[in-house]
Order: structure tokens, then sequence, then C-alpha cells
């Protein structure tokens, strides 16, 4: 059994899922195009990301598949070209395959398969928050069963708060799928004595409709209000809006509480990448347990997709718990030698590599990280990370002018033990993801200065054995040599750019940065 899913043009974050089945045994790739073609949020037909799914995999011939999925813009039978109309013959595997064994699938619902069946949940209530979708929803309730599969109950095209949190992003000067940065900012914002935005509180149902406010088919905004100049201007804005998202959230989370009466939420979209909204969510209790996938972006809908043709076009039944969330291509020891042979402008340390990287960590250098699969979604879990001591507060800034270039506002997150989560954190439960914000414990904010936000929070991963074993001995060696049992874990990237993803991606970044030493799996670079 062989199912592709696809996201495609022309939208944001294109890219490609395999699932196989063999002999009772599951397996999932998964691969963004932007990993590929090296364009950040690419648009591409997955051309690139589909044969390198398919590789992983072991599936030969696109005649192969027993199925293929997309999701689709307006019109459904439509999916040979884009919403443009326009053919590309880039489309050209699809002419390989039979057209009865091509399926669409809505966008919302693409969403919800990627973060149920990705879950550990029996049945779960199910929101997606993002833009638009295939119907120009804004903002959808499904409920989910594990035998049953997925059903919608509501759903609704009302401006949403994905929409008003676009606009005001771009309102307070970033671009277009930077709502991460106004995230970011909202904290400075908080005891800014001053409003720019009030945000009219028109909740019903799966709606919060911010339609008086903003303009249809655009990210222009009719709302009047002083203007918006100063770091503290837009701080402040960023935090109005961010008040509202948790306010939206907190309303739809009761809305599906009361309509579904389940225990567990998952939400997805790219609202469930505002860790800081989840984490309000989780807090009010009102369901036991909310799971987030980390693709919860438009970089899970091809993952969506495929489990969609796996489980209900072709009804195979869910005989795996949940999908790890390293899903990328594997680069074997040939290629990984080759490339770095490819460069020069370091020392190479193979032998003992693991726990000489381990010490420059704690003599407080930058070290690339990379091994195993890379990581679905936009967050470095471990796999394609720049990893750094936590404990010093500089090392933000550090960080910020000799590797990644960006704003000197943004947090970085931390990586934990799984076991000193508590002990760290106000955090009752694991957060694998990076899709929690909780604060940090009052005696442990001048420890981990350098990932501990202005607010006092941190954006959280848990790690264990079982997830990430290499990546939880890198933090255990930290804590044996420190007592800190905490790294800073930010993608292993710079600004405008996508996370690397072949190791020699990982070498021409190492080399055009200030990074001090790459570790790419048993091997250590470092810069001479
Ligand atoms: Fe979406």
């Amino acid at each position: 059994m062989k199912v592709l899913g696809l996201h495609k043009d022309p939208w944001h974050n294109t890219g490609a899922s395999v699932i196989t089945e063999e002999n009772g045994v599951v397996s999932f790739s998964n691969l963004a195009e932007e990993r590929v073609d090296r364009k950040k949020d690419s648009r591409r037909f997955p051309l690139l990301s589909t044969m390198a799914c398919m590789k992983e995999l072991g599936v030969e011939n696109f005649s192969d598949f027993d199925a293929v999925v997309m999701d689709y813009i307006i019109d459904k039978n439509d999916y040979r070209s884009d919403s443009n109309k326009i053919t590309s013959s880039q489309y050209n595997f699809l002419n390989d395959i039979d057209p009865a064994k091509i399926h669409s699938v809505n966008h919302h619902l693409a969403h919800a398969y990627s973060v149920f069946y990705s879950s550990k949940f029996e049945k779960s209530a199910i929101l997606i928050v993002d833009g638009r979708g295939s119907d120009r929803e804004t903002q959808s309730l499904f409920i989910a069963d594990k035998e049953e599969g997925i059903r919608l109950i509501e759903s609704t095209d009302k401006i949403g708060i994905g929409l008003l949190y676009a606009a005001v992003t771009i309102k307070i000067g970033f671009a277009i799928l930077q709502e991460g940065k106004t995230m970011g900012l909202a904290p400075y914002g908080q005891h800014v004595n001053k409003k720019f935005l009030t945000f009219p509180k028109e909740y019903k149902g799966v709606a919060t409709d911010y339609g008086s406010i903003c303009i249809e088919n655009s990210y222009d905004m009719t709302i009047e209000h002083p203007p918006i100049v100063t770091f503290e201007d837009k701080a402040r804005v960023a935090f109005e809006v961010q008040e509202e998202c948790e306010a939206a959230m907190l309303h739809l989370a009761q809305y599906a509480k009361d309509k579904t009466g389940l225990d567990n939420l998952c939400i997805s979209g790219g609202v469930a990448l505002n860790s800081v909204a989840n984490y309000k969510v989780l807090q009010a209790g009102i369901f036991k347990d909310v799971f987030i996938n980390p693709a919860a972006s438009d970089t899970g809908i091809s993952l969506g997709a495929a489990l969609y043709g796996f489980h209900t076009i072709l009804n195979q039944p869910k005989k795996y718990t949940e999908i790890s969330p390293y899903l990328g291509p594997t680069y074997d020891d040939a290629e990984i030698k080759k490339a770095i042979k490819k460069y020069s402008g370091f020392k190479l340390v193979d032998h003992g590599a693991f726990e000489v990287a381990a010490k420059m960590i704690a003599d407080n250098k930058i070290l690339g990280f990379v091994h195993g699969r890379s990581e679905m979604g936009p967050r470095a879990l471990g796999n394609r990370s720049i990893i750094m001591s936590p404990l010093k507060a500089e090392n933000k800034d550090i960080l910020n002018a000799r590797v990644k270039f960006r704003e000197e506002f943004r947090p970085f997150a931390p990586s934990i033990l799984r076991e000193y989560a508590e002990d760290y954190y106000v955090i009752d439960r694991e957060s694998p993801y990076m899709l929690f914000v909780p604060l940090v414990k009052e005696d442990k904010k001048d420890i981990i200065k350098a990932v501990t936000h202005v607010d006092g929070t941190g954006r959280l991963q848990t790690v264990t054995k079982e997830f990430n074993g290499k990546y939880y001995d890198l933090i255990e060696s930290f804590y044996k040599a420190t007592g800190v049992p905490v790294l800073l874990n930010t993608s292993f990237n710079v600004a405008g750019e996508p996370i690397v993803e072949s190791p020699e991606d990982a070498i021409k970044c190492f080399l055009k940065t200030d990074i001090d030493a790459l570790l790419i799996e048993d091997y250590l670079l470092i810069k001479e």
C-alpha cells in the first residue's frame, strides 16, 4: 500500500508526504519543498520533495501509488492547474498516474488528519484555525474517533483570528508569514500605557468575526488608530493582537468542549504555531489534554492529505500509536563524507567527535548539530539545530550578531531533559514540539537567562531518550558539566533562509556564519 500526499502551488509551504504499508509496518516520509529548493516558504510544485520522499521509502515509480491526494483551492476537480489556471510542466508526473487514483481533500480536513492521526488520542475535538482553506473557511471544528474517522461539525468563512493577526503583523511593519515576530514582540508591549486597537468581540460558535475592521481579500484594515512609530508603539500593537488571539482561542476551545464533551483537543492551522495562546488554552483546563502537531502550518498539509488517502480512501486502520516528527530523508555515511571533502576551512575530528562537541558547548561555543532525518514543520527539534549554552544572557546577542542576523527582541528557545521540566517550568506534562510557552520558575530565571523571554517564559521543548536519544545525550553531557539540564536550541538557518536539510546545506551555512563547530553524525568540523 503506497500513498502520496501533496500540498501544491499556489499556496506557500508546498511539500510532499509518502506513506507505505508493508506486512503491517507503516512508514512515513515528509518534506517541505523549501528544504530542497532552498527558497523559504516555497510555492513551487512539490516535485523535488516528492522524489525525496519516494526515495526514502523505496517507492520507484509514480505509477506505484495506490492513491495520490492533494488539497484543492475552490475547484476540487481541477488538480492539474493552479488557481490562476496555469498548467505547469512540473505537473507532468501527475500524468503518469491513473486519474482514478487521484483525489482531492479539503484543506482544513487535511490539517485535521495531520494532527489527529499523529496524536495518541483515541477520540478528540479538533480546531483548525488558519488564514483560509479550500472553500474559504477560516475556522473549523471537527470531531475525531480512531475507529470512525473525522467528521466536520461546523466551519465559518468569517474573517478570523489568523487573518486579523496577519493584518496586524503587516501594520506593525513585518512581512506576510512573519506572525512569529509579532508573538515574540508582544511581551514588550504589556506595560506600555497606550491603546491602539479595539477589536469587535463578535464571537459566535466557531466564528470570531473581524469583518467589521478587516477588508476582504487583503491584509488591509479599516480600523482607526494612533500612528505606530516607535518600538514601544509596535510592541503595544503586538501585545494587543496577541491578547485578542488568546481570547479568541479560549473562546474556540470552550466552544469545542461544549459541542463535543470530549477530554482531548487537537489544534492545527497556522494559528496553532502561536505557542503562547496554546499554553493559555492548556492552562485554562478546558480539556484534559491538548495536542498540536509540529507541522501545524501548511507544511503539514501533505501529511494530512496522505493520511486521508491511507485511512479514508484506502480504508486502512490506525496500526501505529503516533507519528515521529523526524520524517525527512536519510543521508548515508558516503554522502556525508563526500560533502565534507568538498569544502575546506575547518579541522575534522572523526574520533570522539560527540564528546569534543559536548565540551565545546560547555565552553560556551556555538555548535551546529545535524543528525538523523530532518524534522517536519518550521521548528528545529534537535536534528537540524544550532545549540548554545543558555547560561549567559549575552549568548542571545552573540548568536544574533554572529549567526542568525535577526531582530534582538526575538527569544531563543530552551530544550530540557524531560525529567527536569517541572523543576524549571510551570508545566505538568511534556512539550516535545515547542508548542507551549510556560513560565520559567522564579528561582531558575537567573540560571537560564539566554532562553528566558522578557515576560519570564520559554518556548519549551522537553526531550526524552526515546524521542531523540542523541539530542538527549547532548543535553545530559551539558547537565553533567554544568548542573543545568537545559540547552538553547535554535533552527539551523540564517534569517530569510529555510532550515538546512542536507549535510552539504549544513556545511555551507556553517562556513558563511560564525558558528564555531559543526557536528554531522559522528564527524565534527571545527573552524580554523
Ligand atoms: Fe492552512
